[in-house]
């Protein structure tokens, strides 16, 4: 096996629906053995993207090559060779743990001891373990993701494709289960991963960031924020910072305020342009006149969520 070849290689993909374009030219390799982040709002074009990258919806133009083989070609030489973890989780709510794990192991043609090795590592990596018995529907959002992933995993695919496996999950889950697709990285697993968490970015080895069905930013964490990035990014603290977002935002519609960006994030805003120190005088002055105290101000390494903010604005 020729490890250097890439994963996956999506060449001008295409999808249309009627006049709507739900994919637009997407481009994209997934390099052997990495997490490729497929990051976009909802409606962006993630799971159709996916769908046509398994096979199972063609094309309206490009094509997709899936370890080496066309996508269109080749499905049934394709399909052994990879996992799925689809949007909705098809787990069978009625059934037991064990017995999702018997269904889906039987799906993919394991029998017998090999079976049960399948059912028992993909058991152990998921922390699945005293949970055997337990009814599918009586799990938290975070087992039963767990549990999908163990399903997706046990023909010990090469390429496993998850198409939102953390959404509406709680965010300790969401950490957890990125610790798992390291463990699986590191058994020499590609993962190709769909969020619309913005803050899942930095957790990727490389990603591409779709919007409205158009690639917008390709790369490693860093290249895309050294490459994206407009300005410098200030972080205060205001003693409000929802009305600080507003004033600052209503300075900066006036034309008293050159700024970029103005974003809120958590009680904390972010402010963006070419030269933000020599503004810093500005926004305190803007502020003060809110009656807001600034607080601390800082100079701080963009957020891919900053970078991804400003990119959707261009
Ligand atoms: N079968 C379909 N027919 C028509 N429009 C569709 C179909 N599937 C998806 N779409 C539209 O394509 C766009 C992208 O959808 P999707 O790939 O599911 O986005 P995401 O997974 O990023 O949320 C959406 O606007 C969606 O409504
Ligand atoms: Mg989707």
């Amino acid at each position: 096996m020729d490890n250097q070849q890439p994963a996956i290689v999506a060449n001008s993909l295409t999808k249309r629906f009627g006049d709507f374009i739900a994919v637009d030219d997407v481009n994209f390799e997934v390099r052997r053995g990495e997490i490729f982040g497929f990051l976009g709002p909802n409606g962006s074009g993630k799971t159709t993207t996916i769908r046509m990258t398994l096979g199972l919806m063609k094309p309206t133009s490009g094509g997709v090559q899936v370890l080496g083989m066309d996508v269109d070609g080749d499905t049934a030489r394709i399909r052994p060779r990879v996992g799925y973890m689809s949007q909705r989780f098809s787990l069978y709510n009625d059934l037991t743990v064990l017995q999702n794990l018997h269904f889906y192991g039987a799906a993919y043609g394991l029998k017998n001891a090999e079976l049960q090795e399948s059912i028992q590592s993909a058991l152990e990596m998921a922390g699945l373990e005293g949970r055997e018995h337990a009814k599918t529907k009586d799990l938290s959002g975070g087992w039963r993701q767990r549990l999908a992933l163990s399903a997706a995993i046990l023909h010990r695919p090469e390429v496993l494709f998850l198409d939102e496996p953390t959404a509406g999950v709680d965010p300790v889950s969401r950490r957890a289960f990125w610790d798992l697709l390291y463990q699986l990285i590191a058994e020499g697993i590609t993962v190709f991963v769909t969020t619309h968490y913005m803050d899942e970015a930095e957790h990727c080895h490389r990603l591409a960031f779709i919007q409205r069905g158009r690639i917008i930013a390709y790369g490693s964490p860093a290249e895309i924020k050294s490459g994206m990035m407009r300005g410098q990014v200030l972080e205060i603290a205001p003693s409000d910072a929802v009305a600080a977002v507003n004033a600052l935002r209503a300075a900066r519609e006036s034309g008293s305020l050159p700024i970029e960006e103005v974003e809120l994030y958590g009680s904390l805003v972010h402010l963006v342009a070419p030269d933000i120190k020599r503004q810093q005088r500005a926004i305190e002055n803007t502020l003060r006149q809110a009656g807001i105290h600034t607080g601390h101000a800082d100079i701080i390494e963009p957020s891919l969520e900053d970078v991804f903010i400003s990119a959707m604005k261009a």
